[in-house]
């Protein structure tokens, strides 16, 4: 007797006909033809079943907070930055739990499962580390939140800031962050890295920092970042996210530059609707689009993981907590088109973003949580594509989530009555 078995779900990796049996919290059997009887039974119809959306880089202390206390006018990082700055003083630790809970509920709708939160440690009553603390705690049934100790004004630059992300460490924030690109110089920005590293080190913790989330192509601390990963035996427990200088860069400077961080085992995350939308904000014509040498990083054995970061807040006025959004819009701005492509984007959304962020029992084998995604598209290509709706979400075997299948009505003398975009392969082929 197994608590849910979903049946003939396709998967990520191309098997079809699977049945997924849950029993435990765990999974139990991935196999065609599971006969055992179950609590709960989902007909998956063949469609695809993947292990849940992973997000490795979100700011959830500023999410739904848009226009508060007003809009960023020139939609540049730096106006971001000085509106949060506006905002902190004035808003309240149950406020940032509230806006950080409703979040979370979109989040899981969404069939997303994990999240790594940036939380800012620049003020010193921790007001965000508090509330998010408090956030794991409230969703720890269904959602793992991780929460990085980053120093948004800069850990030197900020005469406090130092103090105040040790303080968050030490109440259970999880991962040392930093911004050297933010800091007054090149130099303090490559003292900052070295200072975090070893404030990781010394605790055994990751590092994941905003590194060089600018259009300058000079601004060169994943560099720093990847020195001093190696320096201190931290390979392998070491993220830059957004690296958009990169895709400024020298060429020459760049074929040096990423075989260190492969020997660094330092990990990628660009965070393509941000990036697409802040950087290349002082030029003219061509306008530089800011995501990074996606491409280059893959291939050269960098673990890619793409993330959300803003969902309506200072920096960002759209998002709707959707993975798929943002594996689209990297896979544009990359021109990640060829078929391999787009299945891998699929990955950078799932499978990559877990293993950068440490997820235990991420999969769909057997022995794994019983965590998946139901969704009304035939493999992940389509799922990118069409961006379709949840059907199911579980979590340890449970169905926490539901949505009703997309279809509409046609009243179109002599065509079909009923549109389903799932089912609109290209004429003559099965388009893959
Ligand atoms: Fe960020």
């Amino acid at each position: 007797m197994f608590d849910l078995i979903v049946k003939n779900a396709t998967l990520p990796d191309g098997r079809t006909g699977v049945d997924i049996a849950c029993a435990g919290g765990k999974i139990a059997a991935v196999e065609p033809g599971v006969t055992a009887e179950a609590a709960e039974v989902i007909d998956a119809g063949g469609l695809l079943v993947s292990p849940p959306f992973v997000d490795p880089h979100f700011h959830m202390d500023a999410t739904l907070s848009l226009g508060n206390p007003r809009l960023n006018v020139s939609g540049t990082l730096l106006e971001g930055i000085a509106l949060w700055g506006e905002l902190k003083p004035l808003q309240s630790i149950d406020e940032i739990v509230e806006r950080a809970l409703r979040y979370c509920d979109l989040a899981v709708a969404q069939g997303i499962g994990a999240i790594r939160s940036h939380v800012d440690v620049c003020d010193d009553e921790l007001k965000g580390v508090q509330a998010l603390l408090e956030v794991r705690r409230q969703v720890k049934g269904y959602l793992d939140l991780q929460l990085v100790a980053f120093p948004q004004d800069g850990v030197l630059r900020d005469p406090a800031a130092l103090e105040n992300l040790t303080r968050a460490l030490d109440m259970g924030v999880d991962v040392v962050g930093g911004i050297p690109h933010f800091e007054r110089t090149m130099r303090a920005g490559a003292e900052s890295v070295r200072l975090l590293c070893e404030i990781a080190e010394k605790r055994g913790l990751m590092v994941d920092m905003h590194c060089d989330e600018t259009d300058d192509p000079l601004s060169r601390h994943i560099e720093t970042l990847a020195f001093e990963t190696q320096r201190l035996g931290l390979q392998g427990r070491v993220t830059g996210s957004h690296l958009t200088s990169m895709h400024s860069m020298d060429n020459y400077y760049v074929s040096k530059l990423i075989p260190l961080m492969v020997e660094a085992q330092v990990h990628a995350i660009p965070n393509p609707l941000i990036n697409i939308m802040l950087q290349g904000r002082h030029d003219t014509y061509p306008k530089r689009r800011g995501q990074t040498r996606v491409r280059e990083l893959r291939d050269a054995g960098i673990t890619v993981g793409f993330g959300a970061d803003c969902v309506m807040d200072p920096w960002y006025s759209l998002g709707r907590a959707d993975m798929l959004d943002v594996a689209h819009m990297a896979l544009h701005a990359g021109q990640l088109s060829s078929r391999q492509d787009m299945g891998w984007c699929f990955d950078a959304v799932t499978a990559n973003s877990a293993a950068i962020i440490g997820l235990d029992g991420y999969g769909l084998d057997k022995g794994c949580a019983a965590n998946m995604v139901l969704l009304q598209a035939r493999d992940p290509i389509e799922a990118i594509r069409l961006r379709p709706a949840r059907l199911a979400v579980v979590r340890a075997g449970k169905v926490i989530a539901r949505s009703d299948r997309q279809v509409s009505e046609l009243a179109l003398a002599g065509r079909p009555s009923r549109v389903d975009p799932a089912n609109y392969a290209p004429m003559g082929s099965d388009g893959r």
